[in-house]
């Protein structure tokens, strides 16, 4: 059995991948209402991988027999000013559960949990992935700035990426 700290730490992290699902569709949603389809495309299914990472935690904790503890998730953020903002935000929510996931690594292991430092190894690799995509899309928005037709040229390439695949212009 998972200690009760261990126990505690993943039920907080699958808060917080769940709180990022929320996040996403919320900016999803902003996007479809601005017009920007291809990046409300892009965000709803990064919703949904956030989804699958609180799911995959959750499948481990009951594959453990641990206690579940499921809370209630704040209201995501609705308004934003620009496509640059929802993707900087984006960026830097990333680098945040880069750093939870790092705190939970160091935890598990300092616990012995070693099924569960197993576990996140996928996911530290994962954000390496994502913090790249993200990194990258800010900065195409950057160099582009208002420019509406470069807008729109992201836009469409964000439009493009498939299910399941973590890549700014949806190829693996
Ligand atoms: Fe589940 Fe984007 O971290």
């Amino acid at each position: 059995m998972m200690s009760q700290t261990v126990q505690d730490a993943i039920n907080k992290q699958i808060h917080a991948e769940l709180g990022a699902s929320y996040t996403y569709l919320a900016m999803s949603a902003w996007c479809e209402q601005h017009s920007f389809t291809g990046s409300a495309r892009w965000l709803r299914l990064q919703s949904q991988e956030e989804y699958g990472h609180a799911m995959r935690l959750f499948d481990f904790m009951l594959a453990r027999n641990a206690r579940l503890d499921l809370r209630n998730l704040e209201q995501p953020r609705g308004e934003y000013k620009t496509l640059t903002e929802i993707f900087e935000t984006a960026y830097e929510q990333e680098k945040a559960v880069s750093g939870q996931i790092e705190a939970l690594y160091e935890l598990v292991f300092r616990e012995k949990a070693y099924p569960a430092v197993v576990q996140l190894e996928w996911f530290l690799n994962e954000q390496v992935e994502e913090e790249k995509t993200c990194r990258e899309i800010v900065a195409q928005l950057h160099l582009i700035g208002s420019d509406p037709s470069g807008l729109l040229e992201i836009d469409r390439g964000l439009g493009s990426r498939a299910p399941g695949v973590t890549t700014k212009s949806g190829q693996a």
